[in-house]
C-alpha cells in the first residue's frame, strides 16, 4: 500500500502522546504494550515448592531427556540400573519409548520411589499417526483443510496416549521452499499463512481442550526458528536469512503455534547466520518468550546441546551447557550435557542458577499441565492400547488420504476410470510397496497394516476393470530387467496406471537430494511406458515436489499422491475410479528442473520483474520458462467451478476495523466436488517492496453439481502489516489488491481495499487467521 505520510512521520505521529523517542522504531514500539525485559515466570505453588526443595542434582535430572531405545514393544533399557537412575531422580524424560505396561511400571518407580515423586515425561515423534498412519504431513497439507489435520492429530494423540506417551515432537512447522531439503516431507510446505493455519490445527488436535485428559498429548512446535531454510537444501545447514524473511516467512507458524498454546517447542539443529538456534538468546528469550509470551517448555533437538561445540561457539561441554541454558533451552535431548556438565558451568558462573531454576520450572510446569502429578497413571491404559487401528480410525485415514491427493493434470478427462474401462495395467514396484506409503516417522505403524496402491486398485475396481500388474523397476535399484514385461503389459492395456517416484527412504531427515528428478530406474520406466502411446495416468509417489517435465508433457493424467498412509490403496482407488472428486492443492510449487529451486510464487518483483520475452533482460533464467511446472495452490477437479464477482462490504478500512469480502462459487460441472477458494493479497506500493502475491485466506468448499455457495473472508489491516522489528508490525495506509482464484497462477477476480490510516500490530501478519464463512 502506498503510505500517504512517509513512514518516519507516521511513526512520530503515532508516538505523539508517548515519551519523546528519537529512534522511529522505538517510537512505534512505544504504542504497543512493552514486552518485559526479562521473563519473570510465576510458578504454581506445587512447582515453586518443589523448586525450593530440590537439590542441584535433582534439578539437573529434570532437564535430562534420555533415549529409551527404539525397540518395538518395550523400553529396551528398563534394566535395574535404569530403574535406579529414575529412583535417584537423574532423568526427567524418556524419548523413543512406548507401551502402557512398561512405561507404567517406570512411572510407578518415579512417583513412588524417587525422593520427591516427580513423574517422568514419555515422548516420541508421533508425527502423522501412531499406529494408524495418516498421509505424510506434506500430503495432509495438500488437503487445505485444517479440520483434516485436527482429526488426524486427534486420533494420533488418542492412540499414542494409550501407549503411555505424554508428548509428541510434532508438528513440524518449518516453512520449506527448497524441495532438495529432505524434510520438506514432514511439514506444511512453502507458505507462512497456510503453514500457520496447519500448525494451529495440529496443536489443537494433539492437545485437545484439556491437556490433563488421558487421551491428549503435549505438542512440540519444531524446529524453531528457520530449520527449513538451509543453504542448498542440505539438512542441518546454515540458514542465512534477513531479519525480514525470518519474521515474515519462517517464524509466523511458530507464533501461531505459541498463541494456540503449544506446550513445547524444539530448537533447530542449524544456525541462522552463525548463531545456532540452540544458543540463540535473542530468538528464544526476546522473541519467543518476551514478545510472544510463550510460557511452555523448550527442548533441544537430538544431541544439539553438545553439537554447539561442532558449531564452533563452545569449546567445551561446560561452555555448551552454559550457552544453551542461558539462551533458554529447558531440556537437553540426549546429549547429557546438562546432566553432566551444567554443574561445573554453574560453579564457574553462579548467576546461571537462576536460569537453571527457570528451566526446571518449565519442565515441572509441563508435567503439571499434563496432569501427571495428580494422575500419573492416566496414560497407561492397556485396554485402550489394545484397541488401536480401529475401523473408525482407518476410515478417517482413507478419507483424509483421498482428500490429500492432487490431480495435477487430466487431459481430455482421462480420469476417472469408470466401469468397463477394460484391462488396466498397474506398473511400477512402488505400487506394491505398502511400507513406502507410511513415509518417514511412522511411530508404531507397520507395513503389514497398510494397503498398497496395487491392492487398493485391485480390491476396489469397478465392474469391467481388469487389473494387471508388472513391477517394471524399483526406485531402490538400477535393475531394468523388468522393463520388457512392463512394456508388454502396457501395450496390452486399455489404460496404464504408472506408479513412479521415490521410496520413503529418499525423503526425511538427512535425506536431502541434489537432484529433483526421479531416480534413474523410474525415469527409464516412465519413458518406456510413455513410449507405448497407450493412455497413461501417472501416480507420482514422493516426499517432495519432483521435476517431471517429460511426464507433464506426455502423460494423460498425473496425480501427486505423496505417501498416503495405511489406507493408501483404497484412497487412491476412490480418486481413480471417481468415487471422490480430487480436491488436493499443492502447498508448494513443483519446479521444472533442479536449478529452479528454491522457488516461491511469493517473490519480490524486483526492478526488472520476470518477463517471458527472452529478449528483455529480466529476473529469470535464460533457458527456462519463468513459471514452475505446477504452481502453489494448483490442483484440478472432476467438477468445474466458476467464481462470481468480489463484493466488499466497504472499500476503505482503518486499523482495527474489519472488511468483509464475499463471492459466489458455482460448481458448473456435472458431478459433486470441492473447490479450494484461495485469497491472495498484493501491496502494490509500500515503503519496502512486498512480494508479488501472498496467500491470506482459503476455504475448501463442497459443492454439488450446479450448486452455488457464498464464501466470505473477514480481513483486518493487521493482516497486511509489514515486519519492522520483533513485536512491531507496521500497517501502512494505502491500497491493497485482493485476488481470489483457484491457485496462485489462476486468479479469477480482484478488488481493491484502501487502508485509511497507519497503525501498528504486535503479531506477524500471516499468523492472524482470516475469518471464513461459507453459506
Ligand atoms: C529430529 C527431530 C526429532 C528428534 C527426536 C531429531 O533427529 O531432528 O525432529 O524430534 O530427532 O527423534
Amino acid at each position: 500500500m502506498k503510505s500517504s505520510i512517509p513512514v518516519l512521520v507516521a511513526a512520530a505521529a503515532l508516538a505523539a502522546c508517548q515519551p519523546v523517542a528519537s529512534d522511529p522504531d522505538s517510537a512505534v514500539a512505544a504504542t504497543l504494550p512493552t514486552a518485559p525485559a526479562e521473563q519473570v515466570a510465576i510458578w504454581s505453588p506445587r512447582v515453586a515448592g518443589l523448586l525450593a526443595e530440590m537439590t542441584l542434582e535433582e534439578k539437573l535430572g529434570q532437564l535430562n531427556q534420555v533415549a529409551g531405545g527404539r525397540s518395538r514393544n518395550l523400553n529396551s533399557r528398563l534394566t535395574p540400573d535404569e530403574l535406579d537412575r529414575v529412583r535417584r531422580g537423574e532423568i526427567g524424560s524418556y524419548l523413543h519409548v512406548a507401551g502402557a505396561a512398561p512405561l507404567g511400571a517406570l512411572q510407578q518407580v518415579a512417583v513412588e520411589e524417587s525422593r520427591l515423586g516427580i513423574p517422568l515425561l514419555f515422548a516420541m515423534d508421533v508425527v502423522h499417526g501412531y499406529r494408524t498412519i495418516f498421509p505424510v504431513p506434506i500430503a495432509m497439507a495438500s488437503s487445505w483443510d485444517t479440520d483434516d489435520l485436527v482429526t488426524a492429530s486427534r486420533i494420533a494423540a488418542d492412540e499414542a496416549s494409550a501407549a503411555g506417551l505424554h508428548w509428541t515432537f510434532a508438528p513440524m512447522i518449518d516453512i520449506a521452499r527448497d524441495p532438495r531439503w529432505g524434510r520438506i516431507v514432514e511439514g506444511g510446505g512453502s507458505d507462512p499463512y497456510l503453514g500457520a493455519r496447519l500448525a494451529v490445527a495440529q496443536v489443537t488436535g494433539f492437545q485437545g481442550d484439556d491437556l490433563t485428559a488421558g487421551n491428549t498429548i503435549m505438542a512440540t512446535a519444531k524446529h524453531f526458528g528457520a530449520y527449513g531454510a538451509p543453504i542448498g537444501g542440505r539438512d542441518y545447514g546454515t540458514a542465512d536469512l534477513s531479519e525480514r524473511s525470518l519474521h515474515e516467512i519462517y517464524l509466523p507458524p511458530f507464533h501461531a503455534a505459541s498463541a494456540a498454546g503449544s506446550g513445547s517447542m524444539m530448537t533447530a539443529f542449524n544456525d541462522i547466520a552463525g548463531v545456532p538456534s540452540t544458543a540463540n538468546e535473542h530468538l528464544i528469550d526476546d522473541v519467543l518468550r518476551a514478545r510472544w509470551g510463550f510460557d511452555g517448555m523448550i527442548v533441544s533437538d537430538w544431541n544439539a546441546v553438545a553439537e554447539l561445540i561442532n558449531h564452533g561457539v563452545a569449546e567445551t561441554r561446560v561452555q555448551a551447557a552454559a550457552l544453551a541454558l542461558r539462551a533458554g533451552v529447558d531440556m537437553d535431548m540426549t546429549s547429557a550435557v546438562f546432566a553432566n556438565d551444567l554443574a561445573a558451568a554453574i560453579e564457574a558462573e553462579p548467576a546461571l542458577m537462576a536460569d537453571l531454576d527457570r528451566a526446571v520450572g518449565h519442565v515441572l510446569t509441563a508435567k503439571e499441565r499434563l496432569g501427571l502429578f495428580d494422575t500419573p497413571m492416566a496414560y497407561h491404559d492397556a485396554d485402550r492400547e489394545a484397541a488401536m487401528l480401529t475401523e473408525t480410525a482407518r476410515a478417517e485415514a482413507r478419507r483424509i488420504a483421498a482428500r490429500s491427493i492432487v490431480l495435477l493434470q487430466n487431459r481430455d478427462g482421462a480420469l476417472p476410470l469408470g466401469a468397463g474401462t477394460g484391462r488396466v495395467a498397474v506398473i511400477g514396484a512402488l505400487a506394491e510397496d505398502a511400507s513406502t506409503q507410511l513415509g518417514s516417522w511412522r511411530a508404531r505403524g507397520t507395513p503389514d497394516t497398510g494397503i498398497s496402491l496395487l491392492d487398493g486398485l485391485r480390491d476396489e475396481a469397478p465392474a469391467g476393470v481388469d487389473i494387471r500388474y508388472a513391477s517394471g523397476a524399483d526406485p531402490r535399484s538400477d535393475d531394468l530387467s523388468g522393463l520388457p514385461e512392463a512394456v508388454a503389459e502396457a501395450m496390452a492395456a486399455d489404460h496404464v496406471i504408472l506408479v513412479v517416484g521415490e521410496d520413503y527412504d529418499l525423503s526425511g531427515e538427512a535425506r536431502s537430494r541434489s537432484d529433483l528428478f526421479m531416480p534413474a530406474s523410474q525415469r527409464a520406466l516412465a519413458s518406456a511406458v510413455l513410449d507405448t502411446g497407450r493412455p497413461v495416468t501417472v501416480v507420482l509417489v514422493s516426499g517432495r515436489p519432483l521435476a517431471i517435465p517429460d511426464i507433464a508433457e506426455r502423460a494423460d493424467a498425473v496425480l501427486a499422491s505423496w505417501m498416503l498412509g495405511v489406507e493408501a490403496g483404497p484412497a487412491l482407488a476412490d480418486i481413480i475410479y471417481g468415487r471422490v472428486s480430487p480436491a488436493g492443492r499443492l502447498p508448494v510449487s513443483f519446479p521444472r528442473t533442479t536449478g529452479q529451486a528454491p522457488f516461491t510464487y511469493s517473490e519480490y518483483p524486483g526492478g526488472r520483474p520476470a518477463d517471458p520475452d527472452l529478449s528483455n533482460d529480466s529476473n529469470r533464467f535464460h533457458d527456462l520458462p519463468i513459471t514452475p511446472l505446477y504452481s502453489f495452490g494448483h490442483g484440478l477437479s472432476y467438477a468445474a467451478f466458476e467464481y462470481g464477482e468480489l463484493q466488499l462490504d466497504r472499500t476503505a478500512v482503518a486499523p482495527g476495523e474489519t472488511a468483509r469480502l464475499t463471492l459466489a462459487v458455482t460448481n458448473t460441472g456435472d458431478r459433486a466436488g470441492d473447490e479450494v477458494v484461495q485469497l491472495y493479497m498484493r501491496d502494490p506500493v509500500a515503503s519496502v517492496a512486498r512480494p508479488r502475491l501472498e496467500l491470506r485466506g482459503f476455504a475448501r468448499v463442497a459443492l454439488e453439481a450446479g450448486e452455488t455457495r457464498s464464501v466470505t473472508f473477514a480481513l483486518e489491516p493487521a493482516q497486511f502489516a509489514i515486519f519492522q522489528s520483533p513485536g512491531v508490525w507496521r500497517i501502512e495506509a494505502g491500497d491493497i489488491e485482493l485476488s481470489v482464484g483457484a491457485s496462485s497462477a489462476d486468479l479469477r477476480q480482484s478488488a481493491r481495499l484502501t487502508i485509511t490510516g497507519d497503525g501498528v500490530s504486535d503479531r506477524p501478519a500471516t499468523a492472524i487467521a482470516t475469518g471464513v464463512e461459507v453459506e
